[in-house]
C-alpha cells in the first residue's frame, strides 16, 4: 500500500516503477481513503502499541493506493525494496531510504506473511 505522505507526495509512479522494474506483476490496484473503522481493521496488530493513534490519524489523513503484487517471494522481496520501518535506518536504493526520514511518514506499507497478505487484500479488494 502507497501511504498518504507518498500520495501527497506525487511518489505513485516512482513507487509502482520499484516493483515493476525488479520483476514483480502489479495484479489488482484500487485509491481510497481510509476511514477510522477500516484503519483500525488494518492495524488491529498494533492496538496495544504507544503509536496505535498517531498511525490511524496518519493513514486515514488521505487517500492511498492499495494494491497486490504477484512474482516469485513477493512479500520478502517487496518488503526488502520497501526498506526498514524507519526511514532514518533504511539504507538508501530503498523506498525509504530514499523518501523518508519520520518513522510515521515511511511512505508504504507490505504484508510481512501470507497471512497477514490474505488478511488486508480481503480488506481493500473483498
Ligand atoms: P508496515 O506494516 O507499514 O509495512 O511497516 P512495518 O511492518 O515495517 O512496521 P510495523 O512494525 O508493522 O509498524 C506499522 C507502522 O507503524 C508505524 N510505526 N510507528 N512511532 C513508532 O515508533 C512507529 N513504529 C511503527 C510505521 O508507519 C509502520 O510502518
Ligand atoms: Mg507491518
Amino acid at each position: 500500500m502507497i501511504k498518504p505522505d507518498a500520495v501527497e507526495r506525487g511518489l505513485v509512479g516512482e513507487i509502482i516503477s520499484r516493483f515493476e522494474d525488479k520483476g514483480m506483476n502489479l495484479e489488482k490496484i484500487r485509491k481510497l481513503t481510509i476511514d477510522e473503522g477500516l484503519a483500525s481493521r488494518l492495524y488491529a496488530e498494533h492496538v496495544e502499541m504507544p503509536f496505535y493513534a498517531e498511525l490511524v490519524q496518519f493513514i486515514s489523513s488521505g487517500p492511498v493506493i492499495a494494491m497486490e503484487w504477484s512474482g516469485e517471494s513477493a512479500i520478502s522481496v517487496c518488503r526488502t525494496l520497501m526498506g526498514a520501518t524507519d526511514p532514518k535506518e533504511a539504507a538508501p536504493g530503498t523506498i525509504r531510504g530514499d523518501y523518508g526520514i519520520v518513522v510515521t511518514n515511511n511512505l508504504v506499507h507490505g504484508s510481512d506473511s501470507p497471512e497477514s497478505a490474505a488478511r488486508e487484500l480481503e480488506i481493500f479488494f473483498g
